[in-house]
């Protein structure tokens, strides 16, 4: 039979060169001219930008405008520009600030990441820009494969999807269809785990559901106390009494390792393998929710870093990612058709999250002693020497590795927002988190410098001196 186009049967007919055929889908970027023709594009756009900067006028317009479209103001009044170089970002304005929240902890190499940059270019050259599940490209099976390789043995199959909340909501359907017709799901006191329907219900943001239909079906345990001396059998005890009053209903519990909106809170090692050993006891579920802890507790998962492999059914991560995925041991494969959608992520996103993972491990941030571990630990440092500057104002620190945070004086949302405010005006961006205390937390790039970090907390005690003064506060 002739080919259709003429050719030999190996697609190369007139007109057409022969086919390469490669032993493995090795990411394009490896090739040198390649990476040469993105560096000069890269290096050509900055350029092109660097001459954009809006008036003052125009910036303030702008921001008058995405205001009106949202039918509310930005929370911090910026619109981003370009030329960011690591934790530094240009406003559009021309202004600069030091970036240590990074969308939410979104940005693990900062802004400008000459080598990230140059991967998404060449990823959305390739095909096409955003890839579903009924078609994947390399970067799909590349992302997966770094995924599940960094997982430990039990976790055999990834899904990929588009936010930490769609990963979440595709676990929940995982568990709630493996335990059927058992129900309900038990989460922690002051966990966030979205803002769809059903993560909105599962986390303990009352004001990020008003209105909507809630199932009912979500029961609560108090997370780690530290001032308790009885924390791990209290939140057992309560865990018990779920199981009873509810026996056969409960499908599984899901995990915050450190609690991201929640206030940066973790717990010692012995009261997650107490509730995790007692789900598994009851045969339900254990789900950690590494969406905002991916990447920055020292090893890729949180639960690794606190070696808890051995119990964990269901993971899922996303935000440093630029993507999200649910990660499931073989008990919980779903049957055809539970999970899916048209999107499984952007193409783009998909091979910066594989190079992230790729770079983090090439270039010394797992372990012990690795890059994330050192900057927690030098992060730690100045908070103790902030704190004894100013013992009245820096209260107690919390979280690990690249997520950190503290209470600023009583842990009034008010003062918190001072703060934030402050700390905005002198160039430094942090967000809030938790409350009753609400804390200031910073989520830095992996990659933060010391003089970064020393220009974050000059800025930081500027700023606090400040609200001192202003508000009439000891420090
Ligand atoms: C632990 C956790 N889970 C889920 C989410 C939701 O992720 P996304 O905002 O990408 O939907 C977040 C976001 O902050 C989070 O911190």
């Amino acid at each position: 039979m002739t080919a259709v186009n003429g050719g030999d049967g190996n697609g190369a007919g007139p007109g057409r060169r022969p086919r390469k055929k490669a032993a493995s889908l090795r990411p394009v970027i490896d090739s040198e001219p390649v990476r040469e023709a993105a560096r000069a594009l890269v290096a050509a756009v900055r350029e092109e930008l660097a001459g954009r900067e809006l008036s003052d006028d125009a910036y303030e317009k702008s921001l008058r405008r995405i205001g009106r479209q949202r039918g509310r103001p930005l929370l911090y009044p910026m619109i981003a520009g370009s030329r960011g170089k690591g934790a530094r970002v240009f406003l559009a304005d021309g202004t600069r600030k030091l970036d240590f929240i990074g969308g939410i902890g979104m940005y693990g190499f900062g802004h400008g990441d000459d080598d990230l940059l140059e991967t998404a270019v060449v990823a959305a050259a390739g095909d096409v820009a955003f890839q579903g599940h009924l078609l994947p490209g390399p970067e799909y099976l590349g992302l997966t494969s770094a995924l599940l390789k960094h997982a430990g043995p039990d976790l055999k199959h990834a899904w990929l999807s588009l936010s930490g909340a769609m990963a979440n909501e595709n676990a929940l359907k995982i568990i709630l269809q493996k335990h059927a017709p058992a129900d309900r799901i038990v989460v922690f006191e002051n966990a966030f785990h979205g803002r769809t329907l059903a993560t909105a219900e599962m986390s303990d943001r009352p004001a990020f559901r008003q209105g909507l239909p809630l199932r009912g079906n979500v029961l609560q345990v108090p997370f780690y106390e530290p001032e308790r001396e009885d924390s791990i059998l209290h939140s057992l005890s309560v865990l018990d009494d779920h199981l009873r009053r509810y026996p056969g209903q409960i499908a599984g519990m899901c995990f915050e390792i450190v609690q991201g909106e929640g206030g940066f809170r973790t717990a010692p090692r012995e009261f997650f393998t107490a509730l995790m050993e007692h789900c598994r006891k009851h045969e339900i579920a254990v789900w950690v929710d590494e969406v905002q802890t991916f990447a920055r507790t020292g090893e890729l998962y949180a639960f690794r870093t606190f070696e808890l492999e051995s119990w964990v059914d269901v993971v899922t991560v996303g935000k440093i990612l630029q993507g999200s995925a649910m990660l499931c041991t073989r008990a919980y494969n779903p049957k055809p058709g539970l999970v899916a959608g048209t999107y499984a992520g952007s193409t783009v996103g998909m091979a910066l999250g594989q190079r992230i993972i790729e770079r983090m491990e090439a270039e010394g941030y797992l372990g012990l002693e690795g890059r994330v571990a050192v900057l927690g630990r030098r992060i730690e440092k100045r908070f103790e020497s902030l704190a004894k500057r100013m013992p009245k104002a820096v209260g107690p620190r919390s979280g690990i590795g690249a997520m950190q945070a503290f209470v600023p004086w009583d842990g009034s949302p008010e003062i918190a927002k001072t703060v934030l405010h402050a700390a905005f005006e002198e160039g430094l961006l942090l967000m809030n988190a938790g409350s009753e205390p609400t804390k200031i937390r910073m989520l830095p790039p992996l990659n933060t410098t010391d003089e970064e970090l020393e220009a974050c907390f000059t800025m930081l005690e500027k700023a606090m001196r400040r609200v001192a003064e202003e508000c009439d506060l000891p420090c």
